[in-house]
């Protein structure tokens, strides 16, 4: 009999290859399958139209990432020593976001439940999916939650899912770069990955992998910096937050009554706990569908800000100092003289960009002789990129281009001449 073997195409990794049947029934269940419907940067395709590549591919990559990983950490230290901790490796790699919503962030801003609180129920919750697992062992699905959780009980592989230098980031970065367009995501991850080895329980990169550690981390400060926190991406966000917190106001008050089924069961809040089969039912189809149904609502905050979504006419960001409250009320009286809600209409946001944290969690680079060294100590570029932050405000565009008085006093207070 030939040994089973799926090999499939990716544009990251070129082949991605499946040698275990078990992985495979993972791959084809329904919570995994689910990815497909959500993407992988949320509402990033507004801004670079080509980030429309699912969380299903990510988690695919994140795998083959893994188990590139697993072959290098095997042939340079003999580890992982046996076939079970293999196995919680490359599925945990493949589930590690398996609990993300619509337009992630967004969403969890509306019920109010981080992802990772749903990857953990859905592991350990949903019948295929538990089933699946434990297959491989009696508390299998514990165990996949244990390393997601860190709770320590599998140290080098909570480092390898979770850490400056993870398989998740590894994958992340390669794909976001490629389907956004942009250059400053690459670096090379085949060197990356054979420049790693293992201590005790720490992972830690060659010191002849220094200048490609340096990459990657450049990398993701670019992406942060130019993609991840693009103010049009946020725009994009805040416009998708403003409609579900309008929908959901209108339904406290028993307004509104068209939407999908599916999107009761979350507006009834954490209070009435949603079931991990009612989370599953809720991907960007979903909304997109409630929001194609609102544009045609009698509310017509709900119907206009769900036009603007679909017809990509979004908020306009301005990176500037977060207004102070005096300025606040002069936008939200010109908001209202113009006949937009302030509530819905004038919003701001900080956006958090992140650099390379080395206390407690750093990258270690092993010194022949003597202890591993945190790498900030070895590179000067790593050392610079400190966590930044960045204020945003959003409003119409409308707003800004009214003439007369009150167009006038958003654009003095914009810095925006005239002409
Ligand atoms: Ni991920």
């Amino acid at each position: 009999m030939s040994p089973f073997e799926k090999v499939l195409k990716d544009p990251v990794h070129d082949e991605i290859l499946v040698e275990d049947p078990w992985v495979w029934k993972l791959v084809n269940s329904a919570a995994v399958q689910r990815l497909r419907r959500i993407r992988q940067l949320g509402t990033s395709y507004l801004t670079f139209h080509g980030a429309e590549h699912s969380r299903f591919t990510h988690s695919l990559g994140a795998y083959e990432t893994m188990r590139r990983v697993l072959r290098q950490l095997q042939r340079e230290c003999g580890w992982p020593k046996d076939h079970h901790t293999r196995r919680l490796a490359l599925s945990t790699a493949l589930l590690h976001d398996v609990g993300h919503g619509p337009f992630s962030h967004t969403f969890e801003a509306i019920y109010p439940v981080h992802h990772e609180q749903w990857t953990k129920r859905i592991v350990l919750e949903d019948d295929e999916l538990s089933s699946i697992l434990t297959e491989a062992g009696p508390g299998f699905p514990d165990l996949v939650v244990g390393v997601l959780q860190k709770d320590g009980r599998h140290p080098v592989l909570q480092q390898l899912i979770t850490s400056q230098l993870d398989v998740d980031r590894m994958d992340y970065l390669l794909r976001d770069a490629l389907n956004t367009g942009v250059s400053y995501g690459r670096f090379e991850l085949a060197r990356l990955i054979r420049s790693l080895s293992l201590s005790g329980d720490q992972i830690l990169v060659k010191k002849s992998g220094i200048h490609t550690v340096e990459q990657y981390i450049l990398a993701r400060y670019f992406m942060y910096t130019q993609v991840y926190f693009h103010p049009v991406t946020v725009g994009s966000d805040v416009l998708v937050w403003q409609i579900l917190r309008r929908a959901q106001e209108l339904w406290g008050a028993g307004q509104l009554s068209d939407m999908p089924l599916e999107i009761f069961a979350m507006f009834e809040g954490p209070d009435k706990a949603l079931s991990v089969h009612d989370y599953l039912a809720i991907d960007e189809s979903t909304l997109l569908y409630a929001f194609r149904m609102w544009t045609r609502s009698s509310d017509e905050v709900l119907a206009d800000l769900s036009q603007r979504f679909l017809h990509r006419r979004l908020f306009i960001p301005f990176v500037r100092p977060e207004p102070s409250p005096e300025e606040w009320a002069i936008l939200r009286t010109a908001a209202r003289g113009m006949g937009f809600h302030p509530d819905y209409y004038v919003s701001g946001r900080k956006s958090e960009m992140a650099g390379y944290v080395y206390r407690n969690s750093g990258i270690y680079v092993e010194e022949t002789g003597s202890q591993p060294v945190e790498l900030s100590r070895h590179s000067r570029v790593v050392r610079g990129l400190e966590p930044d932050s960045e204020f945003r405000l959003f409003l119409p565009k409308e707003m800004v281009e009214k003439n007369g008085p009150l167009g006038d006093r958003v654009r003095a207070l914009l810095g925006i001449s005239e002409s």
